[in-house]
């Protein structure tokens, strides 16, 4: 597996991730996605609607960033969305003290701890602090996350707004709309993906925790009583998802959270690991929430927002199941897995093994000659855009043209030669073993069409 420099060299080499502002100095931890990063993040939620949204009975719902910051007060998010910051006094620098904690031991369960816990478990440990060293920290103190800002070009109290830390309540406080609108029946899901921020004390390892993300957040809901049952299927489908998409099980480790950790609503929470090159870590989480979300909000707005069941005409609020992801973890978690060096006749062949379907480009197509070939290349390619993804390159030796194609997980190469010109076929070369057949123009569509199936 890569390590995290190389990966950050090889995201920036061919143009799937920039560093943030990079000409003014950059501003630390901000991404910018280039040309490839921008289509296998486009396509990586493509993936997702198809499988949580599309191939079940749930919608799709976009949600400001910016809501009524009433809806924080009612989620607990202004009281509660908050890591316990510890500042060294020697260097100023602040971290979380439960990452502190669980860096020194990933047994401890920092979730039980409170602030004076965890100072005592600090002190007895002698645990240092990790930029200079030295064991000498303040006080630990409440830091909430929400990026705050002001609404309007008055800048007084009362114009607060917060920028949204997760997309799930812009769900939450539409249930009724989206009930009323859709006519849906419980069982259903709704399905958003969009930004979020948060401002996190120590983010970190390239774009595994930044202050800007996105979220692809599912809501399910079911009536009070089975959702342990969809708990479990969705836990198996975000499972069946990872592996789909090629992720070596190997590289997935389910963690159940145990119940005395576990959030006072909730009943089962596990999150899905993914094996980082520091350890496996975080990549996607599934909640049972029971009804405190929507409880929440209708205690604090005054509206109803419960369900009428037509068969028993029984009323109920709603029990909910959340899976919720991050699209640049997912994104990390594929270029970690799918990366792998070859040596070939003594030189480095970079592959990025990706599914076709998340594969920013589908094929390259490579004309033997720039002018002889050209012109019947760019009808191959022209043809083929209107369906998918394609690249062109005519540029170099072909030898350099097929590496460029596979270090950025381009699944297929075509080659237009001269033989083309009388038979009308093109030679296909597949990334994943090289191998190479000779098949119709006519034939293209419906070879890339099999290879991108999810
Ligand atoms: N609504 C539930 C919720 O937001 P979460 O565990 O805080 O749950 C869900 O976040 C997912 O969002 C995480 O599993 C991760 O994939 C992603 N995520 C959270 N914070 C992130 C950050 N600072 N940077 C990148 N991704 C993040």
């Amino acid at each position: 597996m890569y390590t995290l420099e190389q990966l950050v060299n090889y995201a920036k080499t061919y143009g799937y991730i920039y560093q943030g502002s990079e000409i003014y100095g950059g501003l630390a931890n901000t991404y910018d996605y280039g040309p490839l990063g921008a289509l296998l993040k486009n396509n990586i939620k493509a993936a997702w609607k198809k499988v949580f949204c599309n191939d079940e009975d749930n919608v799709m719902l976009d949600s400001s960033i910016l809501l009524n910051p009433l809806v924080w007060k009612a989620s607990g998010h202004l009281d509660n969305f908050s890591d316990p910051l510890i500042e060294c006094k020697a260097c100023n620098q602040r971290f979380r003290a439960d990452k502190i904690i669980s860096d020194f031991d990933p047994t401890v369960n920092t979730d039980q701890m409170n602030f004076l816990a965890m100072e005592d478990y600090i002190a007895s440990h002698h645990l240092h602090c990790p930029a200079c060293g030295k064991n000498n920290f303040e006080h630990i103190r409440s830091f909430n996350m929400m990026f705050q800002t002001t609404q309007g070009v008055v800048k007084e109290s009362g114009n607060e707004i917060f920028l949204r830390p997760e997309t799930a309540q812009g769900i939450f406080i539409n249930f009724k709309n989206i009930l009323r609108t859709t006519r849906k029946k419980i069982p259903f899901g709704v399905c958003q993906y969009g930004k979020a921020f948060r401002n996190e004390i120590t983010p970190g390892n390239f774009i595994f925790r930044t202050r800007e993300f996105e979220q692809m957040e599912l809501e399910f809901f079911c009536a009070p009583g089975s959702e342990v049952q969809w708990f479990n299927y969705y836990r198996e489908k975000m499972v069946n998802f990872l592996i789909n998409l090629g992720i070596k099980k190997t590289n997935i480790q389910v963690y159940d959270h145990p119940k005395e950790g576990l959030a006072h609503y909730s009943n089962a929470t596990t999150d899905l690991e993914f094996n980082f090159p520091w350890g496996f870590d975080e990549l996607w989480g599934i909640a049972s929430r029971r009804d405190f979300d929507l409880n929440a909000h209708a205690k604090a707005s005054g509206t109803e927002l419960n369900y009428l069941d037509p068969e028993s005409n029984e009323k109920y609020v709603p029990y909910v199941v959340e899976p919720s992801l991050g699209v640049e973890r997912l994104l990390l978690s594929l270029l970690f897995n799918g990366l792998e060096d070859y040596i070939v006749d003594n030189e480095v062949r970079t592959v990025l093994h990706l599914h076709p379907f998340l594969a920013p480009y589908k094929a390259t197509i490579l004309p033997l000659s720039k002018k002889e070939l050209g012109p019947t290349a760019k009808k191959i390619y022209h043809s083929l855009q209107e369906l998918y993804e394609v690249a062109y390159d005519d540029a170099g030796s072909i030898g350099k043209r097929y590496r460029r194609s596979d270090a950025i997980g381009t699944p297929l190469a075509i080659t237009i030669d001269f033989e083309t010109l009388n038979d009308k076929c093109v030679t296909v070369r597949y990334r994943d073993d090289m191998s190479q057949k000779r098949v119709k123009i006519s034939q293209l569509k419906k070879i890339i069409g099999a290879l991108v199936k999810l």
